[in-house]
């Protein structure tokens, strides 16, 4: 009796068929179950930068609640950059700008909230501005204490991304931290590097009559020189991501970046 054959080339295309159609469903189930747990990391991950960045991610700050806790000191405002004033409230107000929600980073890419930079305003090479962004402001016994920056521009290889901590004079350096970065570890990833990162407290960013002053040196800044204040030891062997530092900072502390609004807050009027 001839028996009846089981295997055939389309029940194994059915097979593989259904297969593929199930991992799909799992994966992509997987995918948007997941995607709150990973917004919700991300946003604490940020908390934590920038906590890292302003010097209060110490010993006592434990898990995600201490996080929280530490980071809810910070009074956190949408800056108008164009015109270096805190967002009228009704902008402020727009769903857009929810706080948790606001990703200065993606409306930098939103040609409805960013704009083109000018080749010769682009020292940073970031390509476009975003109009609004936010600031993290820590007041001590009533009195501004910390201002924190995001900045971000081209070092050799990579964008670096990271923020600039200044203290309430809106000129002195609290500290420099970048959390994004893909420049050659050894090399230009030592912006990382810990004994780098201590070189930049007490740093002054600004020069008396008001302009960006900071820079990193090639090589060592020298013993006895006046300008030392404004100046950081280069990486070793990495002047292109030194200087691409530099570049950032004189963009972000300048007319098209925070200028306007450091200069509010160092006259009286933040
Ligand atoms: C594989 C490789 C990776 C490099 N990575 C970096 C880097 O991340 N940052 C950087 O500034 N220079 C890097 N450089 C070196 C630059 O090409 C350049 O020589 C250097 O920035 C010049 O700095 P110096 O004048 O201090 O030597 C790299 C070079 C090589 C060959």
């Amino acid at each position: 009796m001839a028996t009846e054959r089981r295997e055939t080339v389309g029940r194994t295309l059915l097979v593989a068929f259904v297969l593929c159609i199930v991992c799909s469903v799992v994966v992509a189930g997987a995918a948007v179950a997941l995607k709150p747990m990973q917004t919700a990391n991300k946003t604490l991950d940020r908390k934590r930068n920038i906590l890292a960045a302003a010097g209060m991610l110490d010993a006592g700050v434990h898990g995600k609640a201490g996080i929280e806790q530490a980071f809810g000191r910070f009074d956190v405002r949408l800056v108008d950059l164009d015109s270096g004033e805190y967002a009228a409230q009704d902008v402020a107000a727009r769903a857009e700008f929810a706080p948790g929600r606001f990703d200065p980073l993606l409306a930098a890419r939103d040609p409805a909230l960013s704009r083109a930079l000018g080749e010769s305003e682009d020292i940073a090479a970031i390509g476009r501005r975003e109009r609004f962004t936010l600031v993290y402001l820590l007041h001590e016994n009533d009195r501004l204490s910390r201002i924190v920056l995001p900045i971000r521009g081209y070092g050799l290889w990579s964008t670096l991304y990271g923020y600039l901590v200044l203290e309430g004079d809106a000129s002195t350096v609290v500290g420099l931290a970048y959390y994004d970065q893909k420049e050659t570890p050894g090399l230009g990833g030592e912006v990382d590097n810990p004994k780098w990162k201590a070189l930049w407290p007490g740093k002054k960013v600004y020069d008396e009559a008001g302009r960006v002053a900071i820079h990193v040196v090639k090589g060592s800044v020298t013993a006895g020189d006046p300008q030392a204040a404004h100046k950081v030891d280069g990486l070793s062997g990495s002047t292109l991501t030194s200087n691409g530092v530099t570049n950032m900072l004189h963009f972000w502390l300048g007319e098209d970046g925070f200028g306007p609004f450091l200069a509010r807050l160092r006259g009286g009027t933040g």
